[in-house]
């Protein structure tokens, strides 16, 4: 089966780019950090569907996790992702620590307003380390469109908020959670839960469908057999501050043996 080149500079990644703009193709990015499942590939195949040319980044990034999360463990299977993708991509940027954070390296974006709260409170590294490198990621590759999933809802209103005030004319679109047929969200680190784990972590989802409040849901969360939970909360789906009149959303995020899941849901009013 045909697979898509991988590049690992961003000089090479910037030459497949400009080749393809003089020939006039629209070009479209899908920034991962890699083991790829079915949700990763309904990423790129809406890119297919917006952009002539799709790039796929895989590259776990240090800079967002904290020294006592998963970034030694979180897996790499870079031979499994690119058969997955097979010719759904046009290339892939698999770059290495040392080309994205080279000697030196000293800057950090740090985004306000939507990443106040929720995941800041558990994880304060995080969105100032997915905003450096989806900075990085968006000015190397300059797409016209790039995808995130709405399973990190924060993150998708963080990285649209930097995106308009940096003003980069990149279209972000967010796409819909793919979910396992019993509502588990789908994730990476799924991979990381034992048969009794997994089991619990498949009602997550009908519990933030069925919650009728935040201590509610709380309280199923740790009935259902989750260890913890860092947060149950119903915001305004816009701003992810209080919830008013408009759209809402519930999200939430709970730990079960050593792994952290996150959910969230548009609230039908
Ligand atoms: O959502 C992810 O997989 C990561 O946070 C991202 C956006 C690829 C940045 O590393």
């Amino acid at each position: 089966m045909k697979t898509a080149e991988i590049v690992t500079s961003v000089a090479a990644l910037r030459a497949h780019v400009s080749d393809w703009r003089r020939s006039g193709a629209r070009v479209g990015l899908v920034p991962t950090m890699g083991a790829l499942h079915a949700g990763h590939l309904s990423l790129v195949e809406t890119i297919r569907s917006r952009a002539g040319k799709a790039i796929v980044s895989i590259f776990v990034n240090p800079a967002q996790f904290a020294p006592h999360e998963d970034f030694d463990r979180y897996p790499r299977t870079l031979e499994t992702d690119t058969a997955k993708l097979g010719d759904a991509a046009d290339l892939i940027f698999a770059p290495s620590v040392k080309e994205m954070y080279p000697v030196g390296f000293a800057t950090r974006i740090e985004v306000g307003g939507p990443s106040q709260g929720l995941e800041t409170d558990f994880r304060p590294h995080f969105f100032s380390g997915v905003a450096t490198i989806v900075s990085k990621l968006l000015i190397a590759a300059m797409p016209d469109v790039a995808i995130f999933g709405e399973k990190d809802y924060q993150q998708l209103l963080v990285i649209r908020r930097l995106v308009s005030d940096l003003a980069l004319p990149i279209e972000i679109v967010g796409a819909p959670i793919v979910r396992e047929p019993d509502g588990l969200a789908m994730s990476s680190r799924n991979a990381y839960l034992g048969e009794r784990e997994r089991a619990i972590a498949g009602k997550m989802n009908a519990i933030l469908r069925n919650a009728t409040s935040e201590a509610q849901a709380r309280q199923a969360l740790l009935e259902a057999g989750f260890d913890s939970v860092d947060y149950v909360a119903i915001r305004d789906a816009a701003t992810l501050g209080p919830a008013g009149d408009g759209p809402k959303r519930i999200l939430a995020a709970a730990k079960i043996g050593g792994t952290r899941l996150i959910d969230n849901m548009e609230i039908q009013q």
